[in-house]
């Protein structure tokens, strides 16, 4: 749905509006969007780039600007550091992309970005690192915040596409009703309102998306993450296979706990702690011997974000420590 609502001179009087606390967007100066696979699909269309090296360790979601654009792509493998294997050239009209993954992969993101110009970050997993000067990048905003859709985009490019306004208020009702009913209740229609941003038109931001976004206390939310991620990673450093640099972490997604377990995620799962896969497709694109294959099905995602505190970290080690 396009807005045809927004650019009529405002109404006086009648009913009261739901009221939002008013803000700052923390990036306010980038290009908004409606989606982060859209935003990749604006920098392909800006950039005519022929030829994408893709991670199999990412969203199916990013195939669908490179399939509507008829742009031909290449897997990549990455290693246990989650680095690219550079095992492949990249040629004038090709480019590389690379999924910043978790928010902890930030000091690869400056290495890649020194080694190659034509480079498109997708930090959809990053809210917090900023982009960096001369690299394009997309942020993807329901993965850190409550809202339906919204993406920022850092484009290197001075063309700018002339878009419509997208509208939310049809793909939101799961944030109603978990207010109103708990978050369980609402699943049933974030799976359908998810499957509503599927080959949904390059539209600009929607009004609604980026009041939301405006009113939200971003340095609060950075910091409960960072101070969640860590409270687990001073328990699960010793357990987890995947090894990263934990000094300097800006607002991750989620804690990434990798073991050879293969029972942790039902068991969180019976205790109604739910933690997502990333992502179910890389078992569809790869075999059963790849990396990216087992850390599909082996790395768990845990919850870090800002509704949680200590406490609820504390209950989420007390279910890991029975199995660990
Ligand atoms: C790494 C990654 N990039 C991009 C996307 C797409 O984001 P959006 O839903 O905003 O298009 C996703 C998931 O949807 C993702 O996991």
């Amino acid at each position: 749905m396009q807005n045809q609502y927004s650019n009529k001179m405002k109404s006086i009087g009648g009913y009261l509006e739901l009221q939002l606390s008013g803000g700052e967007e923390f990036y306010s100066s980038l290009i908004k969007l409606n989606t982060a696979r859209n935003a990749f699909e604006y920098i392909l269309k800006v950039k005519r780039y022929k030829l994408v090296h893709m991670p199999y360790y990412t969203c199916n979601v990013m195939l669908e600007p490179l399939k509507k654009l008829g742009v031909q792509f290449q897997y990549y493998t990455i290693d246990e550091h989650m680095d690219p294997v550079l095992d492949f050239e990249v040629g004038p009209q090709e480019c590389l992309l690379y999924t910043n993954y978790f928010g902890l992969k930030q000091d690869t993101v400056i290495r890649l970005s020194k080694q190659f110009e034509n480079l498109i970050i997708d930090n959809s997993q990053a809210f917090f690192s900023e982009p960096l000067e001369n690299v394009d990048t997309i942020y993807s905003c329901r993965k850190f915040f409550g809202v339906s859709d919204g993406a920022y985009l850092q484009s290197t490019s001075d063309v700018r596409l002339k878009l419509e306004r997208d509208v939310s208020v049809e793909r939101f009702s799961h944030l109603i009703k978990s207010i109103d009913l708990g978050i369980e209740n609402g699943y049933e229609d974030f799976v359908v309102n998810d499957s509503f941003l599927s080959n949904n038109p390059i539209r600009r931001m929607s009004l609604l998306t980026q009041r939301i976004l405006s009113g939200i206390d971003y340095k609060a939310c950075k910091y409960r993450r960072n101070s969640n991620f860590m409270y687990l990673h001073d328990y699960l450093e010793n357990y987890n296979d995947y090894s990263f640099d934990a000094s300097s972490v800006n607002g991750p997604m989620v804690y990434p706990l990798l073991t050879s377990s293969t029972e942790i995620r039902n068991k969180l799962i019976e205790k109604r702690i739910y933690v997502p896969t990333y992502w179910p497709n890389v078992l569809e694109w790869t075999t059963k011997r790849m990396y990216e294959h087992y850390l599909t099905t082996h790395l768990i995602a845990i919850p870090i974000d800002h509704r949680y505190t200590h406490s609820e970290m504390k209950r989420i080690l007390n279910v890991l420590k029975t199995i660990l």
